[in-house]
């Protein structure tokens, strides 16, 4: 609700041409740095997924390399699931799939694991931002090749005018601050 996203809101600092010139770095540092604040904003992301019985809508967390593991770790710890690693290229030792995606400052691929999921589990993928919504496109894509149900994909932040949900049709996409 309101009250997360002037949490996230208060937590981004703006960072002008990084990692290239006209690009503006959201820093989310200061957010998970502020123990209240990352506690606050974890709890919330678990609470989206929790009906009013207290029975989850996930099976495991999916973070994304590299600052999405530090929101699927804890999103994991606290909803007692375990969490997966999307990484990026040649980190894997067993990589069963392998998906190349455009970011908005370059070109990378994103690989998991052999074995990532049970088939049929219903899979949360977590993110700090989506911005053109490749890198969530590219996720989203390899864990249903990985055989998990992607139930729901969490920011913390949505760049809306980068329009990443249009690449990501028919999904349930949640973003706790969107500008
Ligand atoms: C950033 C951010 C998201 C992605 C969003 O990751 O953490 O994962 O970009 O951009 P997109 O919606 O345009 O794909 P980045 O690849 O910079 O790397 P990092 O998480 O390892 O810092
Ligand atoms: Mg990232």
């Amino acid at each position: 609700g309101p009250e997360t996203a002037a949490l996230v809101a208060g937590g981004v600092v703006n960072v002008a041409d990084f990692p290239k010139p006209g690009i503006q770095f959201k820093d989310l540092t200061p957010l998970f740095a502020d123990g209240e604040t990352f506690h606050a904003v974890i709890d919330s992301i678990v609470e989206h997924y929790t009906d009013a019985d207290g029975t989850l809508a996930f099976d495991t967390v999916v973070g994304v390399e590299a600052r999405g593991f530090v929101i699927a770790a804890a999103v994991a710890y606290a909803a007692r699931v375990g969490v997966v690693a999307v990484r990026k290229a040649g980190k894997l030792p067993r990589v069963a799939h392998s998906a190349a995606y455009d970011l908005e400052y370059g070109q990378a691929v994103l690989e998991v694991s052999e074995g990532a999921f049970v088939a049929g589990q219903r899979v949360l993928v977590v993110d700090d931002v989506l911005a053109t919504g490749g890198t969530a496109e590219a996720t989203l894509d390899l864990v249903e090749r990985a055989g998990g149900v992607v139930v729901g994909f969490t920011v913390l932040m949505e760049l809306a005018f980068l329009e990443g949900r249009k690449r990501l049709p028919g999904r349930s996409v949640h973003a706790l601050w969107t500008v």
